[in-house]
């Protein structure tokens, strides 16, 4: 996606809202009830956006919606474009390219994922704490300076502050908040038990299928990051018990109380 483009689809949306936002959130599967929270909002479907793919997935709404949750500027993905459904890198991560570009600073990303880390139940919400990429590196191809650097670090791809923020709000609202690394794969298939058991090897706490080349892409624009994980199934290898997108919804659909209500707080801390 050339920066013309990117600014196109920035220009569209700009022309929508009143204010920047400071803070974009993307839902991820079955987080859509976030979406409800927010006041005053303008939706802006991604069909209408130039250059904007349709996610096709159940469970994904196509929208962007903006307005006030507790008191600061937003701007939530409702749905989010994966790999798996056949977009090129770029298409899947053109909205973090436009965040950064309309100058907002932060983004929160939500996912659903499978626990891997045996200390992990279903329904857990856990901070992401650092990543390792499975799927193609979104930044592959010519860089375009105006977007970012070439070799970007992932040194602190997590923000510490943000983090700790989190942290801090989970305790005050008796959240349990378990920690640590996110892989992603490019699915749509579920891992083999052998692939659930190399996760754990390699110091795994979660696995999903997205996330990760949003996160990239937010860094190279100079975006901070916060990332949650609902854990929607955990791996268990003395069980032969089938991973479901039906299961991993309706698990999802549990602990999104939890996930709603540490997001609008952390918010009040930015
Ligand atoms: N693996 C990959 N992605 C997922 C899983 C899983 O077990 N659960 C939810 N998303």
């Amino acid at each position: 996606m050339t920066y013309e483009q990117i600014s196109e689809a920035k220009a569209f949306i700009e022309s929508k809202i009143s204010q920047t936002p400071e803070i974009a959130i993307v839902l991820g599967s079955g987080l859509s009830p976030l979406a409800t929270e927010i006041e005053d909002q303008i939706i802006i479907a991604y069909k209408d956006i130039p250059h904007f793919p349709v996610s096709t997935v159940k469970g994904h709404a196509g929208n962007l919606i903006f307005g006030r949750l507790n008191n600061k500027n937003v701007i939530c993905m409702q749905g989010r474009f994966h790999f798996y459904e056949g977009y090129r890198m770029d298409e899947v991560t053109i909205a973090q390219r436009v965040f950064s570009l309309m100058g907002i600073k932060t983004l929160i990303v939500t996912n659903a994922a499978g626990g891997v880390n045996k200390n992990f139940s279903v329904g857990d919400i856990m901070l992401i704490t650092d990543h390792i990429n499975f799927m193609p590196n979104p930044l592959i191809g010519r860089n375009d300076e105006r977007f970012g650097k070439r070799f970007p670090s992932m040194n602190e791809a997590y923000d510490k502050d943000l983090r700790n923020k989190a942290i801090a709000t989970a305790k005050e609202l008796n959240i349990t908040l378990q920690q640590g690394v996110y892989a992603a794969g490019t699915g749509p298939s579920f891992e083999t038990p052998a692939e659930y058991m190399m996760y754990r090897t390699l110091g795994v706490s979660a696995v999903g299928m997205s996330t990760v080349p949003e996160v990239i892409v937010a860094v190279h624009g100079g975006m901070k990051v916060l990332g949650l994980s609902v854990i929607s199934n955990v791996f268990d290898e003395n069980s032969n018990e089938e991973q479901t997108h039906k299961e991993v919804l309706e698990n999802v659909d549990a602990a999104t109380r939890k996930m709603v209500c540490l997001v609008k707080n952390i918010i009040a801390k930015i």
